[in-house]
């Protein structure tokens, strides 16, 4: 695989599915900007700006953020220049209307949305891997207390920061969550697939097996 990816991807997946951690993995290795619209949020948080005081509401209790709010969202962050070449979508588009918003504002662009990628993982696979997630307060690095220990509990292998766990990855949040995705998300599936640029991936195997069909499915022209 070349460092030859151009154009839009877009990673949907439940919550757990391993998204983040799959884009993570694409960056080390090729020129992709990833773009997750959760730690976008996340950091306004942090930052307290008052998009990030509206957003913890519903982040918390695991419902989507309003359409509104995402789409000027991403629709800004696609047009900037380090978006020029390639860039990962983890976790937009979520929603129908997110979904159109996307078409309509890369057709404006000439922007070519090049795969839709879809990952598969049993739901009580992705409620344990949730409730054992820790990020790193600082580099953003995924770590799992089972699949994916840090060397030193609590700390970052890589920057030695404090590891974290996420509001919305208490027990009840996770459930909500869930039902969102199946409620909310899972049939822009069909959209994506009737479009022709989805992909499938069985992503109940190790990060190294899923990192490997993943760029066998990015190399491949789309459907
Ligand atoms: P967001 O941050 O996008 O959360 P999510 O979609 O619920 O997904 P996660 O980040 O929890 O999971 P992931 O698939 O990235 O898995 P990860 O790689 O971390 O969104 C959070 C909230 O923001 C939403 O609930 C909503 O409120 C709001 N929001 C965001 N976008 C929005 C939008 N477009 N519209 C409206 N609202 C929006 O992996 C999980 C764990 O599993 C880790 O510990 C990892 O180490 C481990 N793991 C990963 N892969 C494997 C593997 N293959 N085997 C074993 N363990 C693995
Ligand atoms: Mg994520």
């Amino acid at each position: 695989m070349s460092s030859d990816l151009t154009g839009g991807m877009v990673f949907i997946g439940a919550p757990g599915a391993g998204k983040g951690t799959q884009a993570k993995l694409v960056v080390e290795a090729h020129d992709v900007l990833h773009i997750s619209t959760g730690d976008m949020l996340r950091e306004h948080r942090t930052a307290g700006t008052e998009l990030g005081r509206e957003a913890q509401v519903f982040m918390d209790r695991g419902d989507l953020v309003p359409d509104d709010v995402m789409i000027a969202m991403v629709a800004e962050r696609i047009q900037r220049s380090d978006a020029a070449k390639a860039w990962i979508l983890d976790g937009f588009p979520r929603t129908l209307p997110q979904a159109e918003a996307l078409d309509a504002s890369l057709s404006e662009s000439g922007t070519e949305l090049r795969h839709v990628i879809s990952f598969q993982v049993p739901q009580d696979e992705l409620v344990q891997r949730l409730t054992a997630r820790w990020t790193c307060s600082k580099c953003g690095e995924i770590w799992n207390v089972v699949s994916k220990p840090p060397s030193q509990a609590g700390v970052c292998d890589g920057c030695q920061a404090e590891l974290t766990q996420r509001a919305d990855d208490r027990p009840e949040a996770v459930m909500a969550r869930l039902e969102v995705y199946r409620t909310q998300t899972e049939p822009l599936l069909g959209y994506f697939r009737a479009r022709g640029v989805l992909r499938e991936i069985e992503a109940n195997r190790s990060p190294e097996l899923v990192q490997k069909s993943l760029l066998d499915q990015l190399g491949e022209p789309a459907l």
